[in-house]
């Protein structure tokens, strides 16, 4: 680990308490398991966390697009960008093992997602996970779901996603997704890549599901 990883994950946690506070002030709304969520993520942010000195840092072949998504990040999110080129290098980077062989090749050469705060995240926190999801060009992340809560926020790059079998919607970077339990959503990217925080509450052990 470099010496300064400590001040580095400490960074990023502040930066997302941040985003997340901010969040909570401009998207307002009712939905009771969107404000139960995002307030835990706020709580749990809000303090020092336990760094993980266990953690290593791992690769997966969309990690090709990292930096392409970091530089692209509209000038709103310097911040979070700044943050992600500091951290990236401690990163593991990983895939869902409920996914093998259910998607295509295709798939794992363009997705992976990392849990920088988690119970087994570069900082340890036992009841919420927050970290990046990357996605390549032109892949379908196809329709899954999960028992936990779930926000997206996109940082890098404009994509299309889906909730049941509604149309897919176009998003970019400032938008937001909220996932509800069990809600089923998917994905697709044409030609940017995409680099989306996200967060999850509530049932955080139990992995995403494909739909089939
Ligand atoms: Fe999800």
């Amino acid at each position: 680990m470099p010496e300064n990883s400590i001040t580095v994950s400490e960074n990023f946690r502040r930066t997302v308490n941040s985003f997340y506070k901010n969040s909570k002030k401009k998207n307002s709304n009712n939905i009771p398991n969107y404000n139960i969520h995002l307030d835990k993520v706020i709580e749990a942010t809000s303090k020092r966390l336990t760094f993980n000195h266990s953690y290593k840092s791992n690769d997966q072949p969309v990690c090709r697009f990292l930096n392409s998504c970091i530089k692209n990040a509209p000038k709103k999110y310097k911040v979070i960008a700044e943050v992600t080129q500091q951290i990236k290098e401690l990163l593991y980077w990983k895939v869902n093992d409920n996914y093998k062989n259910v998607y295509p090749d295709h798939f794992f050469q363009n997705e992976s997602f990392v849990e920088i705060i988690g119970p087994s995240g570069l900082l340890i926190c036992p009841n919420i996970r927050v970290g990046f999801l990357l996605l390549g060009k032109d892949v379908l992340y196809p329709s899954h779901n999960h028992e936990a809560l779930e926000l997206y926020n996109i940082i890098s790059g404009y994509s299309l996603w889906q909730i049941n079998d509604e149309k897919f919607a176009k998003k970019s970077p400032g938008d937001e997704i909220f996932h509800d339990l069990w809600m089923p959503h998917s994905m697709k990217t044409e030609e940017q890549p995409v680099l989306a925080l996200f967060s999850w509450s509530g049932a955080i052990f139990k992995e995403a599901v494909p739909i089939i």
